[in-house]
């Protein structure tokens, strides 16, 4: 099994011929897709549990090299878990809510996360992060969107390769603020073609991604927080993604 085959197989496994459609035919598409969302809900409840379990057995004691690797689950989980009850408040109505966020101590979150689950040929660097101001965005909304820019990033190299994120603040001429959270890679890169339709919601290259949702979430929630996400690539030499979100 290759590394990739490692990261992605669990989208590739039952799913495939378990169709949401399938299971909540008859309703209406925002419903069956709320459906799904809810009972995604469920799976992690079950999932944490089981992790918590884990965490809890004689063998975990001391030093044990699985600690890492479960607590990073387990952060994953609760983020996944915090998404769906976020999806289900807007479903109802509600808004995500905002708040001064801690960047840096976001992306050592998500630092830990990376090292501890990712094949160890993907090699991760943060840096930056000095003095950087509060971000007024919702948190899981931040963290995701860094997360779907990894992930691109890391699915970019099936061979393995070099990640790098440096948070910065940039001071535009009109006094304004910006922090710059800029993620390069060294993978395969796109042809003008695909860069030009990346961001293009459902618009994938992958036979085993989620469908091409990532970008046009970054895209959200970057305009969402006045900011925006810019895409460089050149074919065979790397990518390099830049998120500008005002302070
Ligand atoms: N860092 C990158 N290197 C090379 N190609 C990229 C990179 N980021 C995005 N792409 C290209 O842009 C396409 C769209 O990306 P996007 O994140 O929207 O969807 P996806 O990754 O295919 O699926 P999903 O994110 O929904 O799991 C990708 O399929 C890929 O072709
Ligand atoms: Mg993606």
């Amino acid at each position: 099994m290759s590394p990739t085959d490692t990261n992605t197989q669990i989208f590739n496994d039952d799913l495939g011929n378990a169709r949401p459609d399938a299971i909540y035919s008859g309703a209406q598409p925002e419903e069956a897709i709320l459906g799904v969302v809810h009972d995604l809900g469920n799976l992690i409840q079950i999932a944490t549990s089981a992790l918590n379990i884990i965490s809890r057995s004689p063998d975990m004691d001391g030093g044990s090299s699985l600690r890492p690797v479960v607590a990073s689950a387990c952060t994953s989980l609760r983020r996944a878990g915090m998404l769906v009850q976020q999806t289900m408040r807007l479903a109802r109505g509600g808004q995500a809510a905002a708040a001064p966020v801690d960047v840096w101590a976001c992306l050592m979150e998500i630092e830990t996360l990376v090292r501890a689950t990712w094949e160890r040929n993907i090699v991760f660097e943060l840096s930056g992060g000095l003095a950087l101001p509060a971000l007024s965005c919702n948190r899981v909304n931040l963290q995701s969107a860094l997360m779907n820019l990894l992930l691109n990033a890391r699915d970019a190299m099936p061979n393995g390769g070099a990640i790098s994120l440096l948070a910065t603040t940039v001071h535009g001429d009109d006094a304004t603020t910006e922090i710059e959270l800029r993620i390069s890679d060294n993978g395969i890169g796109m042809t003008k073609e695909v860069l030009s339709r990346a961001s293009d919601p459902f618009f994938t290259t992958k036979v085993s991604g989620l469908g091409g949702l990532g970008l046009p979430m970054v895209n959200r929630f970057a305009q969402e927080v006045g900011g925006r996400l810019d895409l460089e690539s050149e074919l065979g030499r790397g990518t390099v993604a830049t998120l500008r979100l005002p302070s």
